[in-house]
């Protein structure tokens, strides 16, 4: 029986992947690095000094640990400063009403996100309220694919991995909920997360009544 929701934050309840690129690029700027969208895309749900080594990688760049921490550090402080503009409006469509319906439906409700940052995110959303627990880039050590962060919020939630239902957008995001035994619904293109319970292109489309139809006898 599903009685609780785990959400990803970036790219399912927010857009901030424009926000963690114009960072980026200016970092790899500084650096006189290429850094371009497609790389971008391969930041999905990654952690930040994953990120960093993709990017690092990607220019065959030779980099000592201590600069990197250097560079991860510049990087979120421009990153923290672009959250600012970020307001109660710029939920990706359809994620606010979501949420209100699971809060609605006594449903309970968890955040599942990699990023250290996400607290900052959903004050700035004003989404605190519909959120019962929340597990971000603080919570565990290991990062997504690894199921860790699912498994921290269903704990806290006082559910088991067969009760939750996992969003997410990132092949990683799908992997880990995946391998800790949720049921999935991923949000995104076929190539990203066809590998979910379900799949819809945007979260519009990722109503509780769709979800409901399609997991009808787990409900
Ligand atoms: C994920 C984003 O949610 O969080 C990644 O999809 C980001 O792009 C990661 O790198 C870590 O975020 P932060 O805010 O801790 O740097
Ligand atoms: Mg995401």
């Amino acid at each position: 029986m599903i009685k609780g929701f785990i959400f990803d934050l970036d790219g399912v309840i927010t857009d901030t992947a424009e926000l963690h690129f114009l960072a980026w690029k200016k970092l790899a700027d500084k650096m006189q690095w290429a850094f371009d969208r497609e790389v971008n895309e391969e930041l999905r749900g990654v952690s930040r000094m994953d990120s960093l080594q993709i990017i690092k990688n990607h220019n065959k760049a030779n980099v000592a640990h201590e600069k990197l921490m250097e560079l991860a550090a510049m990087k979120n402080d421009l990153y923290v400063e672009s959250l600012e503009t970020l307001t109660p409006n710029d939920y990706l469509s359809g994620a606010k009403e979501l949420l209100v319906h699971l809060r609605k439906e006594g449903f309970k409700v968890a955040l599942g996100s990699a990023s250290k940052n996400s607290s900052k995110v959903l004050r700035q959303l004003d989404a605190m309220k519909y959120f019962d627990v929340i597990g971000d880039g603080n919570s565990v050590s290991k990062s997504k694919p690894a199921p860790d962060i699912f498994l921290f919020g269903a704990k806290k939630l006082g559910l088991k991995p067969q009760e939750c239902v996992v969003y997410e957008d990132a092949e990683a995001g799908v992997d880990a909920a995946k391998a800790g035994g949720f049921y999935s619904v991923g949000i995104g293109p076929a190539e990203r997360v066809g590998h979910a319970d379900i799949r819809f292109n945007t979260m519009k489309e990722a109503t509780l009544f769709a979800v409901k139809s399609h997991f009808a006898d787990l409900f």
